[in-house]
């Protein structure tokens, strides 16, 4: 049984497949091949794109979708295994995956990392338990990486530029107020990589580099795909003649778990905003974030609103990657 946890475990043959059924889709969104099932979507985290694309994608398929917010309208969750459950969680992950296999087809989960210990949070832990107690094949809805997501940037990659072989793909740290998950900025590379793009990491100082399993993995990637992968500080230099433009915003991980000592390091670097005047040094780059962004604070009004940006694109195309996740697990 195949899971969808992280596109690392997917071949790039793979990957191309759901990205023609997605294609297929968007051309016809009504079908009836998923009649009788359903998914189990647990939410942990908060969702504006994720929940209506994937409660919509399963109505459009003819099945149903369960939306369920463990802590809130359902019970609180125990994701370690042996742990002395004398807390706040009232069922272990064991029983939920347990019950939810017996009456869905399909579960999905978001879980964000806790931001305490960023050695526990990279091994993904929580998600894995899920699989491993879970008798249906499993989605990932954001976790330290955000596999739906990379699918509808590619396929937004794809339809806009049409091969995207060897195009200069820049992912680029921007401002925020506090820092965010690296789950975005990480599967951007993942993604970009496979399909042997020429990536880009622009981040201001070494202490935004993302997680050596990640950026290893680019490495291969780009390697096996044709493609190159570097790391760059200056601004200038990294927008020069890019096609594409991604930008995201992530936590320091060496300050993981302490967010007043990064602020110190963070301020630092609001000139890292996504403006036009960035845009002007690229070569005609689109302009794309995986939402929800900040306006005038990640990226200007300007970009947000010119013809390059294709945030929205990419949202739409959500729907119909997860369609085709969907489908694909379900053996269509
Ligand atoms: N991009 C994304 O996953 O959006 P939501 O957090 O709104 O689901």
């Amino acid at each position: 049984m195949q899971h969808f946890l992280s596109t690392v475990d997917w071949t790039r043959d793979q990957l191309d497949s759901l990205l023609n059924l997605a294609a297929d889709l968007k051309k016809e969104p009504i079908r009836d091949d998923l009649r009788g099932k359903s998914i189990a979507m647990l939410f942990l985290n908060p969702s504006l794109r994720t929940r209506t694309s994937f409660e919509l994608g399963m109505q459009q398929l003819g099945g149903i979708a369960i939306v369920l917010q463990p802590g809130k309208d359902a019970w609180g969750v125990e994701f370690e295994p042996g742990a002395v459950m004398n807390g706040e969680a009232e069922e272990h992950i064991s029983e939920v995956a347990g019950v939810l296999s017996r009456y869905c087809d399909l579960i999905a989960l978001r879980a964000f990392p806790l931001f305490e210990d960023w050695e526990v949070d990279r091994e993904d832990a929580v998600i894995r338990a899920l699989a491993r107690y879970s008798t249906v094949p499993v989605v990932n809805m954001e976790t330290i990486v955000h596999p739906c997501q990379e699918l509808a940037l590619m396929m937004t990659l794809k339809e806009k530029l049409g091969t995207v072989q060897n195009r200069k793909f820049l992912l680029t740290w921007t401002w925020h107020p506090r820092p965010l998950n690296t789950a975005v900025a990480n599967s951007a590379l993942l993604i970009a990589s496979k399909f042997g793009m020429d990536v880009t990491l622009l981040c201001p100082e070494e202490a935004y580099r993302l997680d050596s399993q990640f950026e290893s993995a680019a490495a291969q990637f780009a390697e096996e795909s044709g493609g190159s992968f570097r790391v760059m500080h200056d601004i200038d230099d990294a927008y020069s003649e890019v096609d594409v433009v991604y930008a995201k915003s992530w936590g320091a991980l060496p300050y993981y778990g302490r967010p007043e000592e990064e602020w110190a390091l963070r301020q630092k670097y609001r000139n890292f905003m996504v403006d036009e005047t960035k845009m002007a040094l690229t070569n005609n780059a689109l302009f794309s974030h995986c939402l929800p962004l900040r306006r005038n604070v990640k990226a200007t009004d300007g970009v947000m609103n010119a013809d390059y940006c294709v945030a929205l694109d990419e949202a739409e195309n959500r729907l119909h990657v997860q369609k085709a996740i969907m489908l694909n697990l379900l053996g269509h």
